[in-house]
């Protein structure tokens, strides 16, 4: 769906992204990773044309991004900036009907389909007449998102969506995100410097690091399959946690003792072991089960370790 390819751009001759190349796939979560000032919102903003690649080629549906009028190819993508970039003097009702004031939609469409994101977002319908400022961080940044959801573009771009974020919300937001049906059909580039949340919601993740792309891999190729020890080093602090968030009952189902293993699962086989050890630990009756996961997960590790 999207191809970027060998793609640099330089601030004031000074390289921000250097030669980069990844596909984002339909109806894939791609990650963008990386710590601070390494290219993601450089990149992120030269697939929507905010930014001009200096050299290289970004392809979306077959068709080059500089052969396309920018009006129209930004009409086929939604972007949730960083910040929320929400416009200050306008309402967010105002706010979130940028897109359908353009495409000339009935009053009446604008506002069902305002109405329907809010409440997918879980924003009370009196913000509506507030401005940007008058939110939380958080709030902003869900607006931004019902924003850039609201035309249903098959191309989303997402830069640091929940960054204003705390750790619980987050969490909270994460399910609810993967959950939602308005994205099923996307091709998302989403772009945080959260480890967890690349692990979390990302199909692909892009390691990225001083402008360049170190590993692009699945969670699992990234963390059992990392070419070198940057990427090594990079997830070296969360790694045990990764790794249970990882796995699923499904990739350790072979290593339970069969004697446990009808009782063990009233859980879906793509349920991941840390969910699973989590539910189990709030209950006493449960330790057995606990620890039976706890060891064939351990199996199954020391076979993914090469
Ligand atoms: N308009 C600009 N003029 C000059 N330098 C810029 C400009 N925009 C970005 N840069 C530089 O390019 C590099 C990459 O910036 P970018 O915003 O893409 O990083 P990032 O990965 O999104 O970082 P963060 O996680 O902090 O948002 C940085 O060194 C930044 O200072
Ligand atoms: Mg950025």
């Amino acid at each position: 769906m999207i191809t970027v390819e060998s793609v640099s751009k330089s601030f004031n001759g000074k390289p921000a992204v250097d030669h980069i190349s990844f596909q984002a796939h339909d109806q894939e979560i791609l990650v963008l990773l990386g710590t601070s000032g390494c290219g993601k919102t450089t990149t992120l903003k030269m697939i929507n044309r905010l930014i001009a690649a200096d050299s290289g080629n970004i392809i979306i549906d077959g068709q080059n991004i500089r052969d396309k009028k920018v009006e129209e190819l930004r009409m086929g993508i939604g972007f949730v900036m960083q910040h929320s970039g929400l416009f200050p003097h306008y309402t967010v009702k105002q706010n979130i009907a940028v897109v359908p004031e353009l495409l000339k939609w009935e009053k009446k469409k604008t506002i069902s389909r305002t109405e329907e994101l809010l409440y997918k977002l879980h924003l009370s319908e009196d913000v509506l007449s507030r401005f940007p400022g008058e939110l939380s961080g958080g709030q902003q940044q869900r607006v931004g998102i019902a924003r850039a959801l609201i035309a249903n573009t098959p191309v989303l771009l997402m830069d640091e969506p929940f960054g204003a974020l705390d750790n619980i919300t987050k969490a909270d937001i994460h399910t609810e995100f993967k959950s939602l049906e308005e994205l099923k059909n996307k091709t998302i580039i989403l772009v945080t410097h959260d480890v967890q949340e690349a692990f979390e919601l990302g199909h692909r993740i892009c390691l990225m690091d001083k402008g360049k792309i170190v590993q692009t891999g699945t969670p699992k190729e990234m963390l059992y399959h990392s070419e070198n020890d940057f990427v090594n080093d990079f997830f070296a602090e969360n790694r045990l946690l990764l790794e249970y968030k990882i796995a699923t009952l499904k990739d350790i189902s072979s290593f339970i003792n069969p004697e446990n293993k009808d009782d063990e699962f009233n859980f879906e086989e793509t349920t991941s072991v840390w969910n699973a050890l989590q539910k189990l630990s709030s209950d006493h009756k449960n330790t057995a089960h606990y620890e039976n996961l706890i060891k064939a997960f351990n199996d199954y590790r020391k076979l993914q370790i090469v």
